[in-house]
């Protein structure tokens, strides 16, 4: 039921990646979840063995006023995921520049997206701040993913962030004592952080190279245990529809 944003505090610190390893952990946990991807890079959908080039998506839909049901796609069992899609050029275009024509008609579905999952999961791109404006409003939970790096620690410092947002840190790599002393630093500074974190592993690198969410590809690797983990606590801490 409730839907969560997932959203970086830039490009490239691992957003998309963990939207899908953790909508793969949750239904592992036997919770029936769906993935939507938000950017027109239409990069989630190659996490379930989609074809980025592929047409079909929310946006296309939304283009053509259909329901959000004809571009939601069956990765195995109660696992669900909508891909952007393509848009024709022009359409594509306008899409970067007022996301809100075909944005603000599709949110209107979001009580039936809700009452359809326990879990919605939403791929925000970092760098299109409009529609972070424009979806978060909708959203139960905000999970802002960062790593620790000075990049993010700026940028930590000239962002607001509402009140239902939680930071991730993902990349982790305890052999850097910059970032040991950042995760210190923040765990003491920032009250919503979550506490928990996803190390750098190759196995999520290689698991988009395979195409495939991170849970399914390794198992038994330390981040799609520490996904696993996430998911677990979701459950706890993120199951009712938000403050
Ligand atoms: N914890 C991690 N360890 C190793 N590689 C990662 C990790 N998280 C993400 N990556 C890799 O970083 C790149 C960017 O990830 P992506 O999920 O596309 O980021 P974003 O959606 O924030 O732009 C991808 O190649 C992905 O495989
Ligand atoms: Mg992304």
């Amino acid at each position: 039921m409730p839907i969560v944003a997932l959203s970086g505090l830039r490009g490239g610190v691992g957003t998309t990646s963990i939207t899908a390893a953790l909508a793969w952990a949750l239904n592992r946990l036997g919770e029936s979840t769906v993935a939507v991807d938000f950017s027109p890079h239409n990069q989630l959908c190659s996490h379930f063995n989609a074809s980025l080039t592929h047409a079909r998506g929310w946006a296309h839909s939304a283009l053509h006023q259909r329901p959000w049901q004809q571009s939601a796609m069956r990765y195995t069992e109660q696992l669900d995921f909508i891909p952007f899609g393509q848009l024709p050029r022009a359409e594509a275009l306008d899409y970067l520049r007022q996301p809100e024509t075909l944005l603000t008609p599709w949110a209107q579905q979001f009580a039936s997206l809700r009452a359809g999952y326990h879990w919605v999961l939403l791929d925000i791109p970092a760098d299109m701040p409009q529609i972070s404006q424009l979806l978060l409003p909708h959203v139960d939970h905000h999970l802002m993913v960062l790593t620790p790096d000075a990049n993010c620690h700026l940028r930590l410092h000239q962002a607001m962030f509402p009140a239902n947002t939680r930071f991730l840190i993902n990349q982790f790599s305890p052999i850097s004592q910059a970032q040991q002393d950042l995760h210190q630093l923040w765990l003491s500074s920032l009250t919503a952080m979550i506490p928990l974190l996803i190390h750098r592993d190759e196995a999520l690198a290689e698991s988009l190279l395979s195409k495939q969410p991170l849970g399914e590809y390794r198992p038994l690797s330390l981040a799609a245990e520490e996904a696993a983990t996430l998911a677990a606590w979701c459950l706890v801490n993120l199951k009712g529809r938000g403050e």
